[in-house]
């Protein structure tokens, strides 16, 4: 993996960024010494070379015994219980796999991540006639959503196939010893994983809460750890500013930020990495966004939304810059053919890859943005694949530790969340609530 900041040299100094390398260092090393805020949630940090051959083997033989009884596996999870686990998956799959007539691996499909009545309903109607099972993720165990759509999804199995068979297909990932879904677990004799108390949602994708759902799919997560646990070492505090990726983009999006740049665009140019920017959005805005300060993460898939979001990049108010996630090589290959009627004009581009002419719309769009004021960072990978995923992964993690000390936060709590889950159950009078439900609905 590199990282390229020159394009943000004409609007934030090499020297300013350089003056920050200093404190990106020291912040790093809060992250190794965990001496900083939020040090009791640091357990990510050495996570990627810590996970055993056991646990792996565990998780592959766990995602082996789904995979042999069940078509169609339904991930249920919110946030980082599901984020991490469905951009891998989208990343590494078939974006028509839905409409093959046979599959090699089973379909993921998620749940538990929006209280949707007919996304239920019509995800329900398609279980109907599937052999499906579940994997049911929540760290607290009592998050709405996930426990929503799992109350609903076990009784439906249940009856499909009887309880004794349910348990079999049933996999449930929560902490090691307190909430509902542990407690439920025991009682029912699932198989389990546990989430480590000290990886918070945000940051678990290399835990079982990411690993499990990615193996049944048919990935290597092995591989995904070996790309983290690389990154690990290069973005350790021995390796020097210069060198060091983490501390490179966190220094470079502080001084960007500290200059009036509110907003991170995360730009792909391969729509396989939607997901992949949803799961980041929620890794930078869960961890910055605190004390009214903090960079707002918001992406785009080019060059679809060029045709949508291009002229607001361009043109808007001159507070976001963009930080590119570019693909050397494409897995597959598509040649644009010739056409002698020519009537489109496209010969020009015949006997091109497909990827030739993204390449091109990539850079002439970075050269319109820089030229628009938009300050603009550039990551390549070599392909999308485990590893590399596995890398960026960990790469801006890494980084989002860092920057979240630099912008002096403590980037690994989420308190702001919890405001609308008890505005929610006052208003749908859960048992406890009762005096902020007489308050709120004095307030309606
Ligand atoms: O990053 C986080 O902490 C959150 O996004 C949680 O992962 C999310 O709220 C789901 O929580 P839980 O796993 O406890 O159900």
């Amino acid at each position: 993996m590199k990282l390229s900041i020159e394009k943000v040299f004409p609007f934030v100094s090499e020297k300013h960024i350089n003056e920050l390398a200093p404190s990106a260092k020291e912040c790093n090393e809060l992250l190794i010494k965990a001496t900083g805020r939020g040090n009791d949630f640091l357990g990510w940090v050495d996570l990627p070379g810590s996970v055993t051959p056991q646990q792996i083997a565990d998780l592959n033989a766990t995602a082996t015994k789904l995979r042999a009884k069940c078509e169609v596996i339904v991930v249920i999870g919110i946030g980082g219980s599901y984020l991490g686990a469905k951009s891998v998956i989208d990343a590494l799959s078939n974006s028509f796999e839905h409409l093959k007539t046979t599959h090699k691996n089973p379909i993921v499909l998620f749940a538990g991540q929006n209280i949707g009545e007919d996304y239920l309903a019509e995800l329900m109607a398609i279980l109907k006639d599937k052999q499906f099972g579940l994997i049911n993720i929540s760290k607290s165990g009592t998050t709405t959503e996930p426990a929503i759509a799992f109350r609903l999804l076990k009784k439906m199995l249940e009856e499909q196939i009887g309880k004794t068979e349910a348990k079999e297909r049933i996999v449930a990932i929560t902490d090691a010893s307190k909430g509902a879904l542990r407690k439920l677990a025991d009682q029912e004799g699932y198989k389990t994983f546990i989430i480590p108390d000290n990886v918070g949602g945000r940051f678990s994708v290399l835990t079982p809460v990411g690993l499990l759902p990615i193996a049944v799919a048919g990935y290597d997560i092995a591989a995904l750890l070996k790309g983290a646990a690389d990154m690990a070492i290069s973005t350790g505090v021995d390796v020097p500013f210069e060198k060091n990726l983490a501390e490179q983009y966190a220094a470079t999006r502080n001084a960007l930020y500290r200059d009036g740049k509110k907003i991170e665009i995360l730009v792909n140019y391969h729509p396989k990495l939607h997901f992949f920017a949803e799961w980041w959005k929620q890794l930078y805005g869960e961890s910055e966004g605190k004390e009214h300060k903090g960079i707002y993460p918001s992406a785009v898939d080019n060059t679809t939304d060029l045709h949508s979001m291009g002229q607001w990049i361009q043109e808007g108010e001159r507070i976001i810059f963009e930080t590119v996630i570019s693909v050397e090589k494409s897995n597959k290959s598509v040649i644009i053919p010739t056409d002698p009627e020519n009537l489109d004009g496209l010969n020009f581009l015949a006997g091109k890859h497909v990827d030739e002419v993204n390449k091109m719309a990539e850079l002439g769009t970075m050269l319109a943005h820089v030229d628009g004021e938009v300050p603009n960072m550039h990551i390549t990978i070599e392909k999308i694949d485990e590893y590399n995923l596995g890398q960026m992964i960990y790469f801006f993690e890494r980084a989002c530790g860092i920057s979240g000390y630099l912008l002096g936060i403590n980037p690994f709590d989420q308190p702001g969340v919890e405001a609308y889950k008890k505005n929610m159950f006052a208003l749908l009078e859960k048992p406890g609530f009762e005096a902020e439900t007489k308050e709120i609905k004095s307030r309606i």
